[in-house]
C-alpha cells in the first residue's frame, strides 16, 4: 500500500471571526481536509464548536469535513453531526458503551467512521474496532487543546497500526493528530501517517500555501 499524504488543517486554530475566509484560504492553499475538532467540556476540559457551526463549514467548502468528537456522548449527537454535513466522524472508545456498535451507526448515517487512540492508550484496546473502522487516528497530544507539543515517544505505535491495516482487508487510513508542523511532518508520513492534522502548524503561519507547500516538500523528501 502506498499512502498519500493528505493535509488537514484543524480550523480550531484559525480566526473564528473571519471562519469563511480561513477556510476559502486553507482550500485555496491545496488543504485536502478540514478537521473540526468538537469538545464538550466534559470529555476533555475544553468548549468548541457544535453542528450548528458544521453546517455553515459544510456550507463553505467542498473538500471532506472531518469531524473529531471529543465529547461524552457520541452516540447521542454523532447523528447530528452527520445530518449537519460530516463526511467522516471519528470517536474516543471511552465515550461510548459499545464502539463497534456507535461506529457501526456513523456508517449506516452515511459517514466513515473513526476510532481515536489517545498516547497512552494501546491498540489492543481498539483492534476489535477495526471491522468497524474506515480510519484510525492517532493522537499525538493528549486531546483538548490546540496548540500543544507533539509527543514522539507515539510514533512506534504509528508504525504498529500502519502494519495492522496494511494487514486488514479493509481499506483503513491511518490519521495523526496534535503538534504537527513542517518540522516532523515527515517523521509522522514515514512512520505511516497518511491524513495529517495540523492546526497551529498552518492557521499560526502567514502564508498557508507556502506552509503547506513545505509541509509536502518535506514528506517528498523524505
Ligand atoms: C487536540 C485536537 C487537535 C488539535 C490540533 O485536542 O484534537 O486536532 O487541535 O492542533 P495542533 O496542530 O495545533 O496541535
Ligand atoms: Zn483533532
Amino acid at each position: 500500500m502506498n499512502p498519500t499524504l493528505k493535509v488537514a488543517p484543524s480550523i480550531l486554530s484559525a480566526d473564528f471571526s473571519r471562519l469563511k475566509d480561513e477556510i476559502e484560504a486553507v482550500e485555496a492553499a491545496g488543504a485536502d481536509w478540514l478537521h473540526v475538532d468538537v469538545m464538550d467540556g466534559h470529555f476533555v476540559p475544553n468548549i468548541t464548536i457544535g453542528p450548528v457551526v458544521v453546517e455553515w463549514v459544510r456550507k463553505v467548502t467542498k473538500i471532506p469535513v472531518d469531524v473529531h468528537l471529543m465529547i461524552t456522548d457520541p452516540d447521542k449527537y454523532a447523528p447530528e453531526f452527520i445530518k449537519a454535513g460530516a463526511d467522516w466522524v471519528s470517536i474516543h472508545p471511552d465515550t461510548c458503551a459499545n464502539p463497534n456498535g456507535t461506529l457501526e451507526k456513523i456508517r449506516k448515517l452515511g459517514a466513515k467512521s473513526s476510532i481515536a487512540v489517545n498516547p497512552d492508550v494501546p491498540l489492543s484496546k481498539v483492534e476489535k474496532c477495526f471491522s468497524d473502522i474506515d480510519m484510525v487516528l492517532m493522537m499525538t497530544v493528549f486531546p483538548g487543546f490546540g496548540g500543544q507539543a507533539f509527543i514522539s515517544d507515539v510514533l512506534p505505535k504509528i508504525e504498529e497500526v500502519r502494519k495492522l491495516v496494511d494487514q486488514t482487508r479493509a481499506a483503513i487510513l491511518v490519521e495523526v493528530d496534535g503538534g504537527v508542523k513542517i518540522d516532523n511532518i515527515a517523521r509522522v508520513f514515514r512512520a505511516g501517517g497518511e491524513v495529517i492534522v495540523s492546526g497551529s502548524g498552518i492557521f499560526k503561519t502567514p502564508n498557508y500555501a507556502d506552509t503547506i507547500r513545505q509541509m509536502r516538500h518535506a514528506v517528498a523528501q523524505s
